[in-house]
């Protein structure tokens, strides 16, 4: 179903390690439909880069699709909030007033940031953000953590988030659930124990805001042009980095500033990724690091021809329409086919 003017609940997510671009194409449905509810599940760990109207956002926890002045902009109850990175962000982006939430979010404490650095295990061997979400989400599982509603500086914000959306998606309001990392980070579907502390899946995301599977419209799932992950663990077909930085694919990361490992578009990965996330359209990234010659087209006949090929290719191997392609790091930078494709 086409979003833009059909309204849809959809879910936003990663292909494969994180940084496939989820920001960008969170925050271009946001100017270009009407969304009604954007939730950002996950955490801090992860750094959501939208670049819009000259100015470039590393967003932690505020949602991707703020500069829609109409948007309610939720956190799930699945989250985990540091309250020091909330508040900077509201400031930054400007949202205080439509901000809000879950009660029930779980918070980061100065104590889950300093087990997650140094020469811990996580930080040595996972090669973690250091940023204490996952000792964060050990201290819920023990049932021992601090929630939103105990923290009182966040009493202003606090809301019943699952209440909120499923009243939106009962009205027949646009929602968007933004995930956050890639599906091969996942605690369960990732690879372990080179993964985050929790699931990063579309069901996942559905189950950290309170939406049933049966209400969702639309899952996006995000993959980039190459493949990308920082930390350790394996990455098929991985480049050396001289061979990385000869195409133009290196990167660093959002939130530590580490190098990005890079390797080329991976359709083993993309078909699992596709099936385990139950995923009903694609939107490929950075196709422009790739074919620089297609930086900033907005019309598919543009493209140049080997990069037609490139996402011809991609959906005869992967059997679901590509109906976003991101062509530059603004938010309008992008290819919108759902029109003609959905
Ligand atoms: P943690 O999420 O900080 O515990 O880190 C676990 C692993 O996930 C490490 O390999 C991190 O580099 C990776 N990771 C966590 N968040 C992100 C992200 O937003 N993008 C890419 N990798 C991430
Ligand atoms: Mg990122």
């Amino acid at each position: 179903m086409y979003g833009g003017n059909d309204l849809t609940t959809t879910v936003i997510v990663g292909g494969f390690f994180g940084d496939e671009g989820k920001g960008k194409v969170v925050s271009y449905l946001a100017l270009k439909d009407n969304v009604k509810i954007a939730v950002r599940t996950g955490s801090v760990n992860a750094g959501h880069t939208v670049n819009w109207n000259g100015k470039t956002y590393k967003l932690r926890i505020i949602p991707s699709a703020f500069m829609n002045e109409d948007s309610r902009l939720l956190i799930g109850a699945g989250a985990n909030i540091n309250v020091n990175i909330f508040f900077k962000e509201i400031r930054e982006t400007g949202t205080e007033k439509r901000v809000g939430i879950d009660e029930q979010a779980s918070i980061i404490e100065e104590k889950h940031i300093l087990e997650d650095r140094g020469n811990s295990y996580l930080s040595k061997t996972i090669g973690t953000t250091g940023q204490g979400v996952g000792p964060a989400i050990a201290e819920r599982v023990r049932r021992k953590a601090k929630l939103a509603r105990d923290i009182p500086e966040l009493n202003p914000y606090l809301t019943d988030v699952a209440g909120e959306v499923n009243e939106a998606i009962e009205k027949g309001e646009n929602v968007i659930l933004e995930g956050t990392q890639g599906t091969f980070l996942s605690l369960y579907h990732g690879t372990y124990p080179y993964v985050t502390g929790r699931d990063t899946t579309a069901a996942a995301i559905c189950s950290e805001v309170g939406v049933g599977p049966t209400k969702i419209d639309d899952v996006l799932i995000v993959f980039k042009s190459y493949v990308t992950r920082v930390g350790a663990g394996p990455l098929p077909g991985e480049l050396s980095l001289e061979e990385a930085e000869r195409r133009g694919w290196l990167e660093k990361a959002t939130v530590t500033g580490r190098i990005r490992r890079a390797a080329p578009f991976n359709y083993e990965l993309a078909r699992k990724a596709i099936m385990i996330n139950g995923a009903t359209q694609i939107a490929l990234t950075k196709i422009d690091i790739v074919f620089p010659e297609c930086k900033g087209i907005k019309d598919y006949d543009k493209l140049s021809l080997n990069a037609k090929k490139f996402i011809e290719e991609i959906e005869n191997k992967l059997k679901i329409p590509v109906t976003m392609i991101g062509t530059g790091p603004e938010a309008e930078n992008i290819i919108d086919l759902r029109r003609e494709k959905i």
